[in-house]
């Protein structure tokens, strides 16, 4: 039996469709809608979870309606802040940080990181719900400090002391704290996150043929995006609790990225310095294969292919 010429219409409309994904009931919050959080909103909405979203500002309100039905107010800073919401959710992101400055500024760092991740321990200390909680952290691999390019994975001791990098470290070990039958915390230790409007390569190819006021020796490590809003929604899918770095595997001197995208793009090389122009340095060859091993696979593997 042939479909009548409606029928067919119909069916043609539905295979362009993209597939309805139904509710899958979960009720899950963004803390900190920024430039990750807002694409981590749009796949879960895409996948049907119940969203509650927060910001500093009410005037990202219209923005954020579009993507989360709770959209809230969260500011870590201020001492009357709550997160009371969370108390019966099932999925907690945790992806705020200071808003940028010229600087880092410690007692921003402090204040923000340390003050917000203690406001929602406490919170959850208190939570009587029975069902399982899934949290995962965005942290950051600048907790390895110096390690003079060596291969790094996350059993590598940390015992850069710079001050900053405590702060991570402390944050990563409150969340660490509240680890228990119910609750499962992944923290993910990231790259420098690049992607569209964050387009690193073309804001190194614009330094071709003058000179970078960085030290080029030192090894940085980098991650799309998009490959972060994946792996959030695998740590979820997978149930992860435990620590995992998430960063490309381009493990490349400054001065060497710079090289190849330069070669690549013809165009003249960029030089950079060869010494220290800061006390916060990320020097390690940061390894991903403890995702991969449990099939994480990358989108961006490489920021230079
Ligand atoms: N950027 C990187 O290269 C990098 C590298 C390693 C790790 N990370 C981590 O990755 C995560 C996501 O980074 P991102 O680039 O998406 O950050 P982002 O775009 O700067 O967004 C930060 C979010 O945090 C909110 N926020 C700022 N100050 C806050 C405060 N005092 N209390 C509560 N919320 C506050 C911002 O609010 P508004 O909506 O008002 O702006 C924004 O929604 C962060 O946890 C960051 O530490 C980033």
């Amino acid at each position: 039996m042939t479909a009548s010429p409606d029928l067919a219409a119909l069916y043609q409309l539905l295979a362009n469709r993209e597939t309805p994904v139904l509710p899958s009931g979960e009720r899950r919050a963004i803390l900190g809608c920024g430039y990750v959080g807002k694409e981590v909103a749009k796949a879960w909405k895409q996948e049907g979870h119940e969203l509650w979203g927060t910001t500093t500002r009410r005037e990202r309100f219209g923005e954020l309606a579009e993507l989360v039905e709770n959209p809230l107010v969260f500011d870590s800073t201020d001492a009357s802040a709550t997160l009371d919401f969370v108390s019966d959710l099932d999925g907690i992101l945790v992806s705020f940080a200071p808003s940028k400055g010229s600087e880092v500024d410690l007692g921003q760092y402090r204040k923000t990181f340390l003050g917000g991740l203690r406001r929602l321990v406490e919170t959850l200390d208190r939570r009587t719900s029975d069902t399982p909680l899934q949290i995962v952290q965005l942290s950051s691999c600048g907790v390895y400090g110096n390690r003079h390019g060596a291969l790094t994975n996350e059993m590598a001791p940390i015992i850069d002391n710079h001050p900053v990098n405590q702060v991570l470290l402390q944050a990563e070990e409150m969340m660490a704290s509240i680890r228990s039958d119910r609750v499962k915390v992944c923290i993910l230790r990231l790259g420098g996150i690049y992607g569209p409007g964050r387009d690193i390569p073309s804001m190194l190819l614009s330094a071709a043929g003058g000179l970078v006021q960085r030290n080029g020796l030192n090894v940085p490590c980098w991650v799309h995006r998009d490959d972060i809003v994946r792996c959030i929604c695998f740590a979820f899918d997978q149930g992860l609790d435990d620590t995992f770095n998430l960063v490309n595997d381009t493990q490349l001197s400054g001065q060497e990225l710079t090289d190849r995208l330069c070669e690549r793009a013809g165009l003249p090389l960029a030089k950079w310095l060869t010494i220290d122009t800061s006390d916060r340095i990320l020097n390690a060859r940061v390894c991903n294969k403890k995702l991969k091993q449990i099939g994480f696979t990358f989108n961006h593997p490489c920021m230079v292919c």
